[in-house]
């Protein structure tokens, strides 16, 4: 295409330009049928909109060179790239995109608005110069979008070095120091711009000794890692350790109320801004699965999360606070302590302490990032707090990468959950202070739906609208603005945080087909009303260019319900768990049963489930607002998917699709399984279609999920056959 860039650099080939792309909307050079008079003096730009260039493209799948994201051809030029403090101010991410004349006009708030609409023009490829192309306006609903990588710098003797990784080594880290080369973290750059992404964290919310000297006398490798990802328009932020000045052996205490405590933190940070002007901001986990935090000093999380907004505030940086607070040394002989209940517990009661630039960032469930959970009722327990919801891009709990998990259509109906009511706002405009999403309209859309297979539609899927699900992209979330802003869940701001699922693989994901989750959060992030089946239809589009039908279809056959598929054949009816202990991977029915860790499914010889109800239970349920909370409560309005989450039941309850509890785990379990075979035999057909190397690896997967999906069939189907004694209708083999 014939470009010109206004606002940055100038490009103005010989013919007339069909893109400008402009960041100054009301002096735009109008005339676009003629091409500005080409310059001498202009740094020569390419903004390659070919399909060389797509993002997240072929792009992201290795097998053809050429088309690899970091090309030199195909990256936006360093000329065109604005330096640090155009980046610095945190705005200017939306733009309009639209015809003018004969030519198609981005026009951008700002130098990542530039960016975003680039992208989004080479996304619609040919579409995007059509004459009749009408204007549009888009803006992120999350203003702040960051992944947060668990990299550690050493290799962790138990985690290996990203914790919960399933994709190799550290992008970042290799050998306990910085890469040399960073060519490739310039590239995932690329790919998260592309995506809409605009931070990430570098390191593991387990900060270990050596990665506490991040923040210190190693910030040079972190601001070599800023630089890299800074042309996208994206900030670097760090996990960081509690205890730091004692680790590093400044201070006896890191009691967060000691006047030396809170000025080694001031001045601590303020020579990371001195080193990296635009740095996001912390990330912590305090008092947490053994991480130290303000506990240890008779302390609230309010004042330790206190302590380091104080440090950062005259940034105008936040700092992210996880709420993922509960007892590890668990009794599991005593039925009254519930891990479901413990971050509410925690954080609730300290609503409106916490300072303005503190995020606290919650899970999206309860528990732990299980296939199926309810929304975190902590997310609607703190109106004068700003809350983050944390999602799991890398599949801890659901197949490790190796087992294929489309996990958007889970992550829509949590940000189209609305807590209060039918026609109460979702909880992704709640998040970003939208003024009502449309997510969801019309549907009492549950957490959990769209309805587990084999279940009836009890909550309904969320209907999706194409409208921009919420206002405004905000200064403020990127981080410049969140220090001044009032407290509360103020508009045009909200943070979407996800854990990355990235590592040094080739295919960058592990499984190729798990980059459309990473693809997916990002684009949930500006649009959280998006069909997941659309954003899957996207991430083909660029993925595979020129996707015949046949594989177009099959790719939707085997992902769009492959959420559903794995909850089938894994713990039933949100009771989560019954994976083995330590790595997750795999069925261990009772693995968890009797440890500390609090994650139970109490299945005895009648029933199964664990009771978090007000009237016999743990009262977990009545930590939700009404009228969930009287919803959860009785089993005849649970949704049948977190029934178990919610009650214990008998064997013989019957469902609302009629069939009993037992029943419905040995036909779910058949069924998962028999699907995982089918899928495998259409991954095959797709030989010629598919670049070798993709090919073979995703059935190399497809051989290991089948394995393991009958693996966890008949650990699951035996378990619950031998306590329960009551035999499969349908005489099926069972062990
Ligand atoms: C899970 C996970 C840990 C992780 C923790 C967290 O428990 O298994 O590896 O550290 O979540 O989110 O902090």
């Amino acid at each position: 295409r014939a470009c010109s860039l206004f606002g940055g650099a100038l490009v103005t080939p010989e013919a007339p330009a069909d893109l400008i792309l402009t960041t100054a909307p009301a002096t735009a050079p109008a005339a676009p049928a003629t091409a500005p008079a080409a310059s001498a003096t202009a740094p020569a730009a390419t903004l390659a909109a070919s399909s060389a260039a797509l993002p997240g493209s072929a792009a992201a799948l290795p097998g053809s060179a050429a088309a690899l994201p970091g090309s030199a051809a195909a990256l936006p030029g360093s000329a065109a790239v604005p330096a640090v403090p155009a980046f610095a101010s945190g705005s200017g991410e939306g733009y309009r995109l639209g015809r003018r004349g004969a030519a198609t006009v981005v026009t951008a708030d700002g130098p990542a608005g530039l960016l975003y609409g680039m992208f989004e023009v080479v996304r619609r490829g040919e579409a995007a110069f059509d004459p009749a192309l009408p204007g549009e306006r888009h803006e992120p609903a999350f203003g702040l979008r960051v992944l947060d990588h668990w990299d550690n710098v050493d290799v962790h003797p138990v985690m290996g070095q990203v914790e919960r990784g399933y994709a190799g080594g550290s992008l970042f880290w290799r050998d306990g120091r910085l890469r040399d080369d960073l060519t490739r973290v310039g590239e995932y750059a690329r790919l998260l711009a592309a995506s809409g992404v605009n931070a990430v964290t570098v390191n593991n919310v387990n900060v270990h000794a050596g990665e506490t000297h991040l923040l210190t006398d190693r910030l040079g490798e972190v601001a070599a890692i800023a630089s890299t990802l800074r042309p996208y328009a994206i900030r670097v932020h760090l996990a960081v350790n509690f205890a730091a000045p004692v680790i590093l052996g400044d201070l006896p205490t890191a009691d967060p109320l000691d006047e030396r405590v809170r000025r080694w933190w001031s001045d601590t940070t303020d020579r990371v801004f001195a080193t990296i002007p635009d740095f996001g901001g912390y990330l912590v986990k305090a008092d947490s699965e053994g991480q130290p935090g303000p506990f240890t000093y008779g302390r609230t999380h309010a004042d330790g999360a206190g302590m380091l907004a104080a440090a950062l505030a005259p940034h105008g940086a936040p700092v992210r606070w996880r709420a993922f607070v509960y007892n590890h040394h668990q009794d599991w002989r005593d039925r009254s302590t519930d891990r479901a209940r413990a971050a509410h517990d925690h954080f609730a009661p300290l609503d409106g302490r916490f300072a303005d630039n503190v995020i606290l960032q919650v899970k999206h469930g309860p528990m732990d990032f299980q296939t199926r959970e309810p929304v975190s009722p902590v997310l609607f327990a703190m109106p004068r707090t700003r809350l983050a919801l944390e999602l799991q891009v890398t599949q801890e709990y659901t197949g490790q990468q190796r087992h294929l998990c489309y996990l958007p259509p889970m992550w829509s109906g949590i940000l189209g959950f609305r807590a209060t009511g039918d026609n109460a706002p979702t909880l992704a405009a709640m998040l970003s202070g939208a003024p009502g999403s449309p997510a969801a309209a019309g549907s009492p859309a549950a957490p959990g739906s769209p309805a587990a297979p084999g279940l009836p539609a009890a909550a309904g899927s969320p209907v999706v609208q194409q409208q921009p699900a919420a206002a405004g992209p905000s200064a403020a979330a990127s981080g410049a603005g969140l220090g001044g802003a009032a407290s509360g869940r103020t508009s045009g701001g909200g943070v979407l945080s996800a854990v990355s699922n990235v590592g040094d693989d080739p295919f960058w994901t592990g499984h190729p087909l798990a980059q459309a989750n990473l693809y997916a959060v990002g684009r949930l992030a500006w649009r959280p009303d998006r069909d997941p089946t659309e954003i899957l239809d996207e991430w083909i589009t660029l993925t595979f260019s020129d996707a015949p039908d046949r594989l177009r279809r099959t790719l939707h056959t085997l992902m769009d319900d492959s959420w559903q598929t794995y909850e089938q054949y894994t713990a039933p009816l949100g009771v989560g768990f019954m994976v083995r202990p330590g790595h997750h991977y795999g069925p261990d029915v009772d693995g968890y049963e009797y440890t500390p860790w609090g994650t139970y499914h109490f299945a005895d010889r009648d029933g199964v489930g664990v009771d978090r109800t007000v009237a016999t239970g743990t009262g977990f349920t009545a930590q939700y607002p009404a009228p969930w909370s009287d919803r959860y409560e009785s089993r005849d309005t649970c949704p049948d998917e977190l029934l178990l989450f919610f009650h214990h039941v008998p064997y013989t309850h019957v469902l609302r699709s009629g069939v009993t509890v037992i029943q419905h785990i040995y036909d779910t379990r058949f069924a998962g399984a028999r699907r995982v075979a089918e899928m495998r035999s259409q991954w095959r057909e797709m030989a010629d279609l598919v670049d070798p190397a993709v090919h073979a690896r995703v059935t190399e997967r497809l051989a290991e999920q089948l394995r393991s999906a009958e693996e966890w069939r008949d650990q699951v189907n035996t378990y619950f056959y031998r306590k329960s004694g009551i035999p499969d209708a349908k005489g099926r083999p069972i062990h």
